[in-house]
């Protein structure tokens, strides 16, 4: 049985594009795979915690040292990572927020990157860090409100949002992204509609892909 794990971390509720597109992705996600398992997690309607003094001292010590507090700080990190082991494919989807990704999901990127559980790290090792995570196909669907934040476009060298994203999953295993853009929510135009149908077309083809390669 095949399992999808999707994120959504945009602000809105409703008239939100990134989770109008992952809906459509699970929807059809779900014809493809009649015995799949869809798990959802909403990082805005449950925000993972932040770093903590005792995530930090649990996540660099002996689990055999951990005291109830550092295991309470840790289990939220534990029920993330366990999800994206679980998963087959992941979905992603968010707005980008002020040049990068929202509080939310890096919220999430912290509690899911963790030393000797989804990365290595061995000072006497070149490279002394080591992906852990096995690799498996990432979907990010992005949304702007001005589509020049995207590769190609003229505010490109402000999105932080692509390279950091690229660089953590990577980091921890997961380099295998597809980033699939929707631009100009703040226009209202021509171009928003473009992108949004090449966006829907491209979620339909990724989720109903046969190739357990692809989803
Ligand atoms: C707090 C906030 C910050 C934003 N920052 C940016 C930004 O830096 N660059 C940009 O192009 N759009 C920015 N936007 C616009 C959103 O990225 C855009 O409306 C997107 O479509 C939101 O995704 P959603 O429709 O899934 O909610 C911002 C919107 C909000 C609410």
């Amino acid at each position: 049985m095949e399992t999808l794990l999707v994120i959504n971390s945009s602000g809105r509720r409703t008239r939100s594009i990134t989770r109008r597109l992952t809906s459509r992705f699970i929807e059809q996600w779900r014809s493809a795979h009649p015995d799949g398992e869809v798990i959802e997690r909403d990082v805005t309607a449950t925000p993972p915690p932040v770093v903590t003094e005792n995530w930090v001292a649990g996540a660099f010590s002996d689990p055999a040292s951990h005291t109830a507090e550092h295991r309470a700080a840790l289990a939220p990190s534990d029920e993330i990572i366990a999800e994206v082991k679980r998963a087959d494919a992941i979905v992603i989807g968010s707005p980008i927020y002020n040049f990068g990704m929202p509080a939310q999901l890096k919220a999430w990127i912290d509690q899911l990157v963790r030393a000797g559980v989804t990365f290595g790290f061995d000072p006497s090792q070149d490279p002394a860090y080591q992906p852990l995570l096995e690799s498996k196909p990432v979907t990010v669907i992005v949304s702007a409100g001005d589509g020049a934040m995207h590769p190609g476009g003229a505010l490109w060298p402000m999105n932080h949002f692509e390279p950091h994203l690229q660089t953590v999953l990577g980091f921890i295993g997961l380099p295998d992204i597809e980033f699939i853009r929707v631009g100009y929510d703040e226009y209202q135009d021509e171009r928003l509609k473009n992108s949004l149908a090449t966006a829907e077309q491209r979620v339909a083809e990724r989720a109903t892909a046969s190739s357990p390669a692809v989803c």
